[in-house]
Parts: structure tokens; sequence; C-alpha cells
């Protein structure tokens, strides 16, 4: 990996207004990661993914949401389409509710 690596985590605020994100959204509650990680994804079961989106650089996020880790409980997305289609957004949402410009619980703008 080149050291830029870093550069391109895309740490840049998003929002529910941001269709690309509106569609993460949805695709998270498709497929139901709240059911192990929590209502809103910070922490059941499973532990916090807004932790880990806190904590860890997107390759590291990316890998873990493609690749899982079958042997501790957490299923491998990278055979569900609407997951891979949508990796990089779903990173965007829980680095804005890491940070705080993506609320908890909201439903998208109804529009
Ligand atoms: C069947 C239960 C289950 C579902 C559904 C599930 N996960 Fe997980 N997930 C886990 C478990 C258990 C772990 C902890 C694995 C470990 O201990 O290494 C985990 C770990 C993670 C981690 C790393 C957290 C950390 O602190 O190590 C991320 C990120 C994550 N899951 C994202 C997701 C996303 C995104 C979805 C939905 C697309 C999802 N998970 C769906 C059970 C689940």
């Amino acid at each position: 990996m080149p050291a830029q690596a870093n550069a391109d985590t895309g740490r840049t605020a998003s929002r529910l207004t941001d269709d690309a994100i509106v569609s993460a959204w949805r695709t998270l509650r498709a497929v139901d990661c709240a059911r192990c990680h929590g209502k809103d994804y910070d922490g059941l079961a499973a532990p916090s993914i807004v932790e880990y989106a806190r904590t860890q650089n997107r390759e590291r996020f990316v890998r873990m949401v493609l690749d899982g880790e079958p042997s501790r409980g957490m299923p491998a997305y990278r055979g569900n389409p609407s997951i891979a289609a949508h990796i990089d957004d779903i990173y965007r949402y829980f680095l804005g509710r890491a940070d705080g410009t993506i609320p908890a619980d909201p439903r998208p703008p109804q529009r």
C-alpha cells in the first residue's frame, strides 16, 4: 500500500441529505446490520461500527465489511451486490456518524 493511502480516506462531512448516503443508509437497513450491531450500529452483540469507523482507516473498514470475520460471527458481504456497490458510501455514512454530522436515528428526509 502506498504511504499516501491515508490521504484519500475521504474524511469529509456527509449528511443524510446526500443521495449517495441515503442509498447507503437504505442498504444498511435492508441488510440489517443492526440485528447484531444494535439499532444505531453503536454496539449490541457485536461491537460498535461507528467506533470502528472512528478509529480505523478506510482500508480496514472496507476489508472488514467485505471479508468479514466469519470465525467470530461477522459475515463477509463481498458477495452481496448492494453492499459491494455502496461500500464507499457506507464508510462515509459511518464517518459522518462518528464525527456527528449524521445523527443516529433519523430517517432520510422525505421528498
Ligand atoms: C450475524 C451478526 C452480524 C451481522 C448481521 C453483521 N455483523 Fe458486523 N460483526 C459481527 C461480529 C460478531 C463482529 C465482531 C467480530 C470480531 O470479534 O472480530 C463484527 C464486526 C464488525 C466490524 C468490526 C468492528 C470491530 O470493532 O471489530 C464492522 C466494521 C462490522 N462488523 C460491520 C458490519 C456491517 C457494515 C454489517 C452490515 C452490512 C454487519 N457488520 C453485519 C456480527 C455481525
